[in-house]
């Protein structure tokens, strides 16, 4: 199967929806038959994103304007050094988070989820190719991440309150360019479903 690059794939969900290890073994899947596929992921590894992930293991967040800031500072920095080079280069670029976990997050956070797209639209970021939101209730997310560890109860209510609105959010946002998958599955059946997904779009034959 060939297919028409550059192409620009982006996965969105809440916590513990697994998409790291889907875009990891979509990476190996692609790579391994030639594709110049590369994974990126925000916040990324460069200094804004290691602020970024200090601040989120920190004892207390700054408010949601503040985060969107440097959110904002991360991704003009990816946007810049790594994704348009790959998009000029013609990969195929598997990218875990994107400007859409901004307004879906922050958004949670008590700002306009609109308002943080078009803040992200207006610095002329690349729109993707298509959009994977792996969906699934946060309950059942929250059963494969560690958050039940350490959590009292009242930790627990609020944080499946709170990825709930991320979540609502998320399918506010779905239009054409979303792909919209049930993650409660098999990882196995979520990667199936991307692969002929990106061949029933993409492919040229
Ligand atoms: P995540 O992909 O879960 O990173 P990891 O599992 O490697 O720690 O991202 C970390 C958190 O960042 C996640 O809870 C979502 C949040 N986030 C935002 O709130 N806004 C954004 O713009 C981005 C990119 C991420």
């Amino acid at each position: 199967m060939r297919l028409a690059l550059p192409l620009f794939l982006v996965f969105e969900g809440i916590d513990g929806c697994g998409k790291s290890t889907l875009c990891a073994r979509l990476h190996e899947h692609y790579a391994g038959e030639s594709l110049p596929a590369v994974l990126l992921r925000e916040p990324t590894d460069g200094i804004w994103g290691r602020k970024i992930r200090d601040m989120l293991q920190g004892p207390e967040l700054p408010d949601a304007a503040e985060q969107v800031r440097l959110f904002l500072m991360d991704r003009e920095h990816d946007v810049e050094n790594n994704i348009l080079p790959a998009i000029r280069h013609k990969r195929m670029i598997f990218m875990d988070r994107y400007f859409y976990s901004n307004a879906a997050y922050q958004g949670a956070g008590g700002m306009s989820p609109e308002d943080i797209l078009q803040e992200n639209l207006g610095r002329g970021f690349p729109l993707p190719h298509r959009v994977y939101l792996l969906d699934l209730p946060p309950q059942a997310a929250l059963d494969r991440v560690s958050a039940r560890q350490g959590g009292s109860k009242h930790d627990l209510f609020e944080k499946t309150e709170f990825l709930q609105r991320v979540r609502d959010h998320y399918l506010a946002m779905a239009d054409d360019r979303f792909c919209v998958i049930d993650a409660r599955g098999p990882v196995e059946d979520i990667f199936n479903a991307v692969c002929a997904d990106i061949e029933r779009e993409f492919g040229t034959k």
